[in-house]
């Protein structure tokens, strides 16, 4: 413990230096000004303050209210020494924050008795912070490890959906990256971002439920096929729905809004314009993107500068304007995400 005594009787401060230095195992440091001492104070943190109330520079209250305000000083025990008993000025320095008070001429035993009671307060409190930090960190580290299982749980639900439809998983990656980056080149906050990442794989989820005869035909889908895999939006939100978590809830737009159209075209409730969930809208130019990318049974996959004018000319029409303003911003990221799917096209 570190004990800080402040007063300008230089006997005074001997007296209580020497009392202190005898009974308690601790460091002292005693100063003659409050100026030097509170700016000590303000470079090594103290447990404990004496401080007289009448000094030339500044006087006791002032040099509490200064204390108290200064960081590490909130609770730390002060003890007020002053010559005389007056109320109004013991009711000031309690205001200020001072913790007890002593009367000059003081008597050495009540000096040590009145200091050892606030260094076991100092010690208690001392604990207490220890007990709330640790807590905040075991909180902290709790929140991490339910997060991580999260996103590994969501993870792993999407990559089973997706082995249907492609056995490597890497739509959906690719479209949780790029869903990312136009939602952060929107300027959306950072929890949004990182919900649409873990959200947006699971656009499909409702393909679970769609027969394995219509959803690989290779041909062209009958008017009847067609109306069952739209169904698929319908399903994913049955799946998704009444989730507390904001994961949820933005997953169980997306999979049922993401075929919707910004011009009222498209399908799932024939949304338009802004009554699209945002999130949809972001998710649907990142999954047709991909999908014009990739090679079907029935079509090749296009070239990246192909895909990326299309979608560009949809604006307005199957896309928000907004949402791809910041899908055209974010080119340069994308096409860092496609640069190994060229390759292999070209390969192919
Ligand atoms: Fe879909
Ligand atoms: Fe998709």
């Amino acid at each position: 413990m570190r004990i800080c005594v402040i007063d300008d009787e230089t006997v005074s401060l001997n007296v209580i230096s020497a009392v202190l230095k005898r009974t308690v195992d601790h460091v002292v440091e005693s100063f003659s000004s409050a100026t030097q001492a509170l700016e000590r104070c303000r470079e090594a943190p103290f447990d404990m303050i004496l401080i007289d109330y009448q000094m030339p520079d500044i006087n006791g209250v002032e040099c509490v209210k200064k204390l108290r305000v200064m960081q590490g000083y909130q609770v730390v025990p002060i003890i007020m020494l002053t010559a005389d008993e007056d109320r109004a000025l013991r009711l000031e320095a309690i205001k200020a924050g001072a913790t007890d008070f002593l009367n000059k001429p003081f008597d050495p035993e009540e000096l040590r008795v009145r200091v050892k009671n606030l260094l076991a307060l100092r010690q208690a409190q001392l604990a207490l912070l220890d007990r709330a930090e640790y807590l905040d960190f075991e909180v902290q580290r709790a929140t991490l490890q339910l997060r991580a299982r999260e996103e590994e749980l969501i993870w792993r639900l999407s990559r089973a959906i997706e082995m249907r439809d492609d056995a490597t998983g890497e739509h959906i990656s690719r479209v949780a990256i790029s869903s990312k980056l136009i939602a952060q080149h929107m300027g959306l906050n950072e929890e949004f971002c990182r919900t649409i990442y873990l959200a947006s794989p699971l656009h499909d989820a409702g393909k679970i439920a769609i027969n394995d005869a219509i959803l690989h035909k290779p041909g062209k889908l009958t008017k009847n096929e067609r109306k069952i895999i739209q169904t698929h939006t319908q399903v994913g939100s049955d799946i998704l729905a009444h989730g507390e978590s904001d994961l949820i809830k933005m997953a169980h737009e997306i999979a049922l809004s993401h075929h919707e159209k910004w011009d009222g075209s498209g399908y799932g409730n024939g949304l338009s314009g802004q009554d699209i969930p945002l999130s949809a809208r972001i998710v649907a130019i990142a999954d047709v993107f991909d999908a014009l990318c990739s090679a079907r049974s029935y079509k090749p996959a296009w070239q990246f500068e192909d895909a990326f004018d299309e979608i560009l000319r949809q604006s307005g029409h199957h896309f928000d304007p907004t949402c791809v303003a910041a899908f055209e911003s974010a080119r340069d990221q994308i096409s860092k995400v496609y640069a190994g799917n060229r390759q292999s096209n070209n390969a192919a």
